[in-house]
């Protein structure tokens, strides 16, 4: 080690050259493989899905807020707080036409639609709560109305705020193209006792990746009339998605207040 200091210019370069030879060696047995490491990389390398240019942004997310529109003027700030007109996909669910006061609409609020109309099938079901059951259908009336590259479905309440660039950075962790139901768990210890730890609990947002909503989509009319005792929106969801065996994975991030 020693000389090789102090005689660089002789034992440097030798060594340099023949570990330079090895590499042009180890590449010439590499390119003679096809099958071998060098086709795995550049297989890899041209996968897009693993490209940042791929990676979930704002415009792979739609949110579907539910709200009333007596209450509107009052959760409005809540929501304008966050929303960013014409860059954040999705709408306001209200229970009917806005009134008067509320109308031109405010292009910086999410644009509004009016709930489907549930009465047939809470005739059928004889579901305890009707509002819940706008709740959780608002989830199928958003899909129906939003697919285009969407990846992520985020329920909110009207008065719910989201912090949209840290929840892209976070949705983008998880596997889109899987079944995903991310939720809350209740700040409440019993709420989870009582609801199970399987549970996402609705105050806090709810978000279901594109192929879940899909299942929801499919299922939800049979849902309710399986469970017409259910109460809650979060409840009915979270046992409709276990039905179809997704657990809900949990985000500390999300919060009921
Ligand atoms: C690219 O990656 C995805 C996973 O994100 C995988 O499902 C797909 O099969 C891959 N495509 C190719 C051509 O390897
Ligand atoms: C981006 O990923 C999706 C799957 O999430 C895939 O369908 C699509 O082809 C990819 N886009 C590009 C440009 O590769
Ligand atoms: C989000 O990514 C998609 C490609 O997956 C791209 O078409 C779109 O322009 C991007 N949107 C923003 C706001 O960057
Ligand atoms: C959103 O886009 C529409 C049409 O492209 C435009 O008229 C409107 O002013 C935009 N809204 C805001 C808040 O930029």
């Amino acid at each position: 080690m020693i000389s090789s200091t102090f005689n660089f210019s002789s034992t440097a370069i030798w060594k340099t050259l023949a570990f330079s030879t090895l590499i042009i060696i180890v590449l010439v047995i590499f390119s003679n493989q096809p099958n071998s490491l060098q086709t795995d990389i550049i297989h890899v390398a041209t996968n897009q899905s693993f490209l940042p240019l791929n990676t979930t942004n704002v415009s792979h997310l739609v949110f579907g807020l539910v709200g009333s529109t007596k209450a509107w003027r009052y959760r409005k700030p809540y929501i304008e707080s966050w929303w960013r007109p014409n860059t954040t996909r999705g709408y306001l669910y209200l229970d009917r036409t806005p009134t008067d006061d509320l109308l031109p609409w405010s292009q910086y609020s999410p644009p509004f639609r009016i709930s489907d109309d549930n009465s047939k099938l809470l005739e059928e079901t004889k579901h305890v709560a009707p509002i819940m059951v706008r709740m959780v259908h608002a989830v199928i009336e958003v899909f129906r109305e939003e697919r285009e590259g969407v990846r992520w479905y985020v329920m909110g309440d009207d008065d719910s705020i989201f912090f949209v660039d840290n929840l892209v950075d976070e949705l983008s962790k998880y596997d889109h193209t899987k079944y995903i139901y991310i939720g809350g768990h209740s700040e409440s210890i019993i709420s989870n006792q009582i609801y199970s730890y399987d549970m996402g609990f609705g105050g806090a947002g709810l978000i279901l990746s594109y192929p879940l909503a899909k299942m929801v989509q499919q299922n939800i009319e049979d849902c309710f009339r399986r469970y017409p005792y259910l109460n809650s929106a979060d409840l009915i969801l979270m046992t409709c998605v276990n039905d179809f065996g997704v657990s809900v994975t949990p985000h500390q991030g999300l919060h009921q207040v």
